[in-house]
């Protein structure tokens, strides 16, 4: 346990239902920390959402979908404070304030949103210039208003939101040395969690790529999802005596790859070893593989499905706790913005209480 209780916070967005991806590349970790004895806010980020929505979703509903996955994979609702970014309305004014401090030139370095801006169909410039919102530009800022908010020591972030939270330092560092020490600077922590592949072979699995196992899969769509995976005849030869899968799974066929890897990392080692043989000796195996994955993964997913479904994890606790949350995060981060307000000279809001 740390000497005096650290903060960490960090931030999914309700994007749609969770996958093994999310579970292995965030949840995990998120549940090491909060048993390390760490207060860990996790919320669910959906302002972040509407920057990439373009019309109207059921944003409320997915998050309480994710409130009560979070339950479902371990997360402890009395040792971490899970709540809803747009339950802090507050942040949108700490975003206000702190896009005082925050360069345009900076922003538009933003690897998030220089990728956008080259990706657009039309080039850079529409008939009105720059087509994208300043909400997607603003992103960073929004994100630094969440951590700051909060007064968070460490943030733990995957190499893709490693750049946000360097904003983020940048950002608070600017504050404090224009109106004084009033905001707490965080660290990125590295997330002791792993990438997982999808299911097409490619580096990433995520739910807008269509290439993901979801923690609610039940066993029958897991089956159809995995035996959907493209396989190779006659895969190439591993030249190596090796057995570890950071050695054999690169010199596979990226689909067979991922087969392997989820194999090793759901099933017991004997299982991964046996097909491992099988592929070396060019037996016939992909029908047997897919089935025993499948079933591991189900495995996997049951527990989680159980709990998800658990008469005390239902729509209606998950909209209570939410509530119950909110109200016990909004005087933390109210706090953060009537200092921020006071030192930059516009004094306390006389509306609030
Ligand atoms: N941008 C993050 C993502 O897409 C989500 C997020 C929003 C976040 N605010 C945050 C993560 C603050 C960490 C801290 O993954």
């Amino acid at each position: 346990m740390p000497a005096q209780q650290e903060i960490v916070l960090s931030g999914i967005r309700p994007t749609g239902r969770l996958h093994l991806g999310n579970y292995f590349g965030a949840i995990k970790d998120f549940i090491r920390l909060q048993d390390a004895g760490y207060y860990c806010y996790y919320f669910i980020a959906d302002y972040h959402a509407l920057t990439t929505v373009e019309e109207p979703t059921n944003l409320y509903q997915q998050t309480l979908d994710m409130v009560r996955t979070y339950v479902a994979c371990g997360l402890d609702p009395d040792k971490s404070m899970i709540y809803r970014q747009s339950d802090l309305p507050c942040t949108a004014e700490l975003t206000l304030l702190l896009g005082m401090v925050t360069n345009i030139g900076h922003l538009e370095r933003g690897t998030t949103y220089k990728d956008k801006l080259s990706k657009l169909p039309g080039g850079p410039e529409g008939p009105e210039g720059n087509p994208l919102s300043y909400g997607l530009l603003g992103y960073p800022v929004l994100m630094a208003a969440d951590i700051l908010i909060v007064r968070a020591d460490k943030v733990p972030v995957g190499d893709d939101q490693r750049q946000h939270v360097e904003m983020t330092i940048d950002i608070a560092q600017k504050f404090n040395h224009r109106f004084g020490e009033v905001l707490k600077v965080p660290a990125p922590v590295p997330r002791g969690a792993i990438r997982l592949p999808g299911l097409d072979g490619s580096a990433k699995m995520g739910k807008s790529e269509h290439n993901e196992v979801g923690l609610l899969d039940n066993p029958k769509t897991v089956l159809s999802k995995i035996k959907a995976v493209q396989t190779t005849t006659d895969p190439p030869r591993l030249d190596t005596d090796s057995d570890l899968p950071e050695v054999v799974i690169p010199r596979m066929p990226p689909t067979v790859g991922v087969l392997y890897y989820l194999l090793n990392l759901l099933a017991p080692e004997a299982v991964y070893l046996d097909f491992l043989g099988k592929y070396r000796r060019g037996e016939k195996f992909y029908g047997t593989l897919k089935a025993a994955l499948a079933e591991h993964i189900s495995k996997f997913n049951a527990p989680i499905i159980e709990r998800f479904n658990a008469p005390n994890n239902n729509e209606a606790f998950a909209k209570e706790f939410l509530r119950g949350n909110a109200k016990k995060v909004t005087p933390v981060a109210l706090a953060t913005v009537e200092a921020c307000r006071e030192a930059m000279g516009i004094g306390h809001s006389l509306y609030r209480a």
